[in-house]
């Protein structure tokens, strides 16, 4: 039984499984890596890797008979959607009954579809968040391993002030600061080098041609380009694409056993694989590696994992929102898709807020200043196993939002009464709302560090058996998480690989 051996399996290829790969090769592991997604590196019929935002075709999506734009609407009216194929495209939103959740699909997780900014949490917060975690080990060692393996880069601040295409933040910063609001330069892993050259018309254009949800052809530096280069380049590591594993299982001998189904990227079945190994690193996200660990407990495949599994889920906060504004103060018809600034009004004892000033890349003038508000919510979720549907089903009420939406609120309540302006409220689908609080971006928990797992991220009540990704955070981290969970990833694996892999 047991199919193919390895002895190193990763499930996903997000940030903590491309992190736990490239150290396992370094290493001179052999290791697995299996994506549900497909490989996006050949050119479509218009000669791109991906659809555009603005035209969005069946690569922009996974498995949906229509696009699923979180900006759906303008003036109610539905106008950035479009009906497409049912594909293996790359952007996924998984609808759970109050609660839409975005994530990537494809070699490079979420970074094919992010915004690539990439911030390290404030230590302080991230104390409390992580009590358990070396603080001082993280911020010397892990987080700029991170950040450079990354390729993490700042923009030129003299560029940013005066290029047209930032011009949306330039306004928003000046209405911050007019309520005595202070911003910041936010990190990216987008070349901004590569997009001044964008603006001077010497390359093809990427970030400055509305791309990003539905992937950057062009300027990003996505993990396929940085940590997944890098682990191939080991030697040790192989990627099998459109590979989706459904179940693991423990044998005798105390390896694993993984069910894997693969697919064509229009979704027909074409094999279902079994694959088995000694060690089992789940990096397949908040919501894929929670979904895996639950449906084995509660179907007896690993019987011993921890209630815990499930728990501690959160949104990280998120709250879209966006402000109308008067007709001197445009936000500009060209904008960069790829944000550059925040506010940061964290350190408010009251109601904590890190909005990042996201653009409206539109085309066309509209008065908008559409903000990413990250908030300091304590509520959280619980995944429970839906039998019937074989699947994570999400406890996440509405109503458990409204602390986010209190402090957003709070926040762009002085903004608007500085400036004598007021929210839109036609951008967030047909009804009549200011403040988006049914979706998020950052799926964070569902396996927590030091509960569901160890400190390390050790799956409770199983050996060899490893958590890498954004499900090990609490549900809040107060800042956009792919730099933290990339750090906290390098920090787990590196004992791992001592302890538990190259000795035993
Ligand atoms: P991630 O979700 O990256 O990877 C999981 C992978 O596993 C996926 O490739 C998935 O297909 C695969 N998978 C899942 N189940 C599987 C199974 N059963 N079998 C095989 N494969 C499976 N963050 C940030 O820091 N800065 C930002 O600017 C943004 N912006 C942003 C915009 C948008 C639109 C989104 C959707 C998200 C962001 N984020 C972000 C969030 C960030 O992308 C996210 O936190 C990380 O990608 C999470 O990394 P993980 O390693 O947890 O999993």
């Amino acid at each position: 039984s047991g199919g193919t051996f390895v002895p190193a399996v990763v499930v996903g290829t997000g940030y903590g499984a491309a992190v736990s790969a490239l150290r396992l090769g370094a290493a001179g592991v052999p290791t697995l890596m299996l994506e549900m997604g497909r490989l996006w590196n050949q050119p479509g019929p218009d000669g791109n890797v991906f659809s555009g935002m603005l035209k969005p075709d069946k690569r922009s999506s996974w498995f949906k008979t229509r696009t699923e734009a979180p900006l759906g609407s303008f003036m109610w009216l539905d106008l950035a959607n479009r009906d497409i194929e049912p594909y293996a495209g790359v952007l996924d939103r998984v609808n759970f009954d109050q609660m839409s959740v975005y994530v990537g699909r494809g070699v490079g997780g979420g970074s094919l579809v992010n915004g690539g900014m990439a911030v390290t949490p404030r230590r302080s917060y991230f104390e409390e968040v992580l009590p358990q975690v070396d603080a001082e080990e993280m911020y010397s060692k892990y987080f700029p391993r991170a950040n450079s393996t990354l390729r993490v880069n700042n923009i030129d601040k003299s560029w940013f002030e005066q290029t047209d295409w930032y011009s949306f933040a330039r306004v928003s910063r000046r209405q911050a600061s007019n309520a005595g609001l202070s911003t910041t330069f936010v990190p990216n892993v987008y070349d901004w080098d590569y997009m001044r050259r964008e603006a001077n018309g010497a390359v093809p254009k990427s970030a400055l041609a509305a791309e990003v949800i539905y992937g950057n052809n062009h300027g990003k530096v996505s993990l396929d380009k940085s940590y997944l280069a890098a682990a191939l380049g080991t030697g040790k590591v192989t990627i099998e694409t459109l590979h989706e594993v459904r179940t693991i299982r423990q044998q005798n001998d105390g390896t694993y056993a993984l069910t894997v189904e693969q697919r064509d990227a229009d979704g027909k079945l074409l094999a279902t694989k079994e694959v088995s190994c000694r060690h089992l690193f789940l990096g397949a996200g908040s919501l894929g590696s929670t979904e895996l660990l639950l449906r084995a407990r509660e179907t007896g495949t690993l019987p011993n994992l921890s209630p815990e599994i499930g728990g501690g889920w959160g949104p990280n906060g998120n709250i879209m929102t966006a402000r109308a504004n008067h007709m001197w103060n445009p936000t500009g018809t060209k904008q960069s898709s790829i944000p550059a600034l925040g506010i940061d009004d964290w350190d408010n004892p009251d109601t904590p807020v890190f909005a990042e000033i996201a653009p409206l890349p539109a085309g066309v003038e509209t008065w908008a200043s559409l903000y990413l508000a990250i908030t300091k919510n304590p509520e959280r979720g619980t995944f429970v196993y839906d039998a019937a549907k074989d699947r994570a089903d999400l406890r996440w009420t509405r109503d458990q939002n409204a602390p986010a939406v209190a402090a957003a609120k709070s926040l762009f309540d002085r903004i608007n009464k500085a400036n004598a302006t007021v929210y839109r409220y036609d951008l967030f689908g047909k009804q009549i709302k200011a403040f988006a609080d049914d979706f998020c971006y950052h799926p964070l928990g569902g396996c927590v560090l030091g509960k569901a797992t160890d400190n390390y991220g050790r799956v409770a009540g199983y050996k060899n058996l490893y958590v890498t990704d954004g499900s090990l955070v609490p549900g809040s981290i107060g800042v956009n998480p792919f730099v933290t969970i990339t750090a906290l990833a390098e920090r787990n694996v590196e004992r791992i690989i001592k302890q538990d892999v190259t000795d035993s």
